[in-house]
């Protein structure tokens, strides 16, 4: 693997990511949970706005966003979502890359968040000036950066990927001989790299969430299971990875527990995933992948503390007062549209699968 190994006399190095404690919302009783519901669904109506909503997110945001016509999805299809959509807002429920790729793409639209301090630690640890550096010392090669990343970063890259695009892209630019410089995340470069047989020189980012599932631990599972099928999201370590019966996005890893006969499922990915899959196969059987054992430190345990921050108390918080919209320095705007749409359009030439719209139906 050609990545620039991380330590401290390493100039790619990555700076160390501070991960904040998930914050824990007020339990609201039945009848105050009604009445938040019911005045966020009046507040969207009068602004002429749909919520766009990450599976990570807590299950009642799920299920409003669905509820008043707005999109529950995976990074790609939120994108495709918020640039198809007639709204003048958009509300993002999810991390801060996500409501800046909305803004990206819609300029004129007014998007909103629930907390602007929800990160990613992918996004985190690939800072601008660091990584253009990384860029101008190999010139010669295609640079391919996930979706988690700043605004700035895509500025400075030639496509944008998300986990349910990023194999098709690689395997195309592969096949026109072109060398990769990947970022940020290494374990899904690392995938990628291994399925392709691409060229790819990997930035050493991780997903804080994604890095805590431990291949022994999940051995020792899978003996306890051994008819589960293991559904593993591609941040994950490759000993993790390497276990899988579907390795994707987590619209695959859905499509997953609906379609395949299993009625057990091993899954490595942020638990917020599970409200969908309980919705779509409420028959089956999740059981969560460990993240402890051997050189665990749980800082997230299977759930990101900045998807943690979007909730019902700040969505309605934000709709009355207008706060937290995003902003985008217009000249990075223009600059990292090209490389979204450039993503946006290939997955449009390939064509929605039927089953990832029988997902996103709901
Ligand atoms: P997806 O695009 O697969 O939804 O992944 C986004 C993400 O942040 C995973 O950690
Ligand atoms: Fe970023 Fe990981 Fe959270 Fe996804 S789960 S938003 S990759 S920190």
């Amino acid at each position: 693997m050609n990545t620039p190994t991380p330590h401290s006399a390493n100039p790619w190095a990555p700076p160390p990511i501070r991960v904040p404690e998930a914050p824990q919302w007020p339990r609201l009783s039945p009848l105050d949970k009604a009445a938040l519901i019911g005045r966020i669904k009046s507040l969207l109506q009068e602004q002429g706005a749909l919520l766009v909503a990450h599976y990570y997110t807590d299950g009642d945001l799920q299920q409003l966003a669905e509820d008043t016509g707005g999109c529950v999805a995976d990074s790609l299809e939120m994108a495709r979502f918020g640039a198809q959509s007639a709204a003048t807002t958009l509300v993002v429920c999810g991390v801060r890359f996500m409501g800046e790729t909305a803004k990206i793409l819609n300029p004129e639209k007014r998007i909103l968040m629930p907390d602007l301090r929800a990160t990613c630690s992918l996004d985190e640890g690939c800072p601008l000036e660091l990584f253009s550096a990384f860029c101008d010392q190999h010139p010669e090669r295609t640079v391919v950066v996930y979706a988690n990343t700043s605004a700035a970063v895509k500025a400075r890259s030639d496509w944008v990927v998300t986990s349910s695009i990023a194999l098709p892209i690689v395997t195309h630019l592969h096949a026109l001989g072109e060398k990769i410089l990947w970022a940020p995340d290494k374990h899904l470069g690392h995938y990628i790299e291994r399925k392709t047989g691409a060229d790819m020189l990997l930035w050493p980012g991780a997903c804080v969430v994604h890095e805590e599932f431990k291949g022994f631990a999940l051995q020792r599972l899978r003996r306890l299971h051994p008819e589960a099928a293991v559904l593993v999201h591609p941040e994950s370590p490759d000993e993790v990875v390497d276990q899988a019966d579907v390795v994707g996005s987590t619209t695959a890893l859905i499509r997953a527990v609906t379609e395949l006969p299993n009625r057990e499922f091993i899954v490595a990915t942020d638990e917020g995933i599970f409200w969908k899959m309980h919705q779509l196969a409420p028959h089956k059987k999740l059981i969560a992948a460990p993240t402890a054992g051997v050189g665990a430190t749980c800082e997230s345990c299977a759930h990101c503390p900045w998807m943690a921050m979007n909730a019902l108390q700040n969505l309605e918080e934000v709709l009355a007062t207008g706060s937290n919209e995003v902003q985008i320095d217009p000249e990075i705007g223009r600059r990292a549209v090209a490389p979204i749409q450039r993503m946006l359009d290939f997955a449009r030439a390939q064509g929605p699968t039927p089953s990832r719209a029988r997902v996103l139906g709901g």
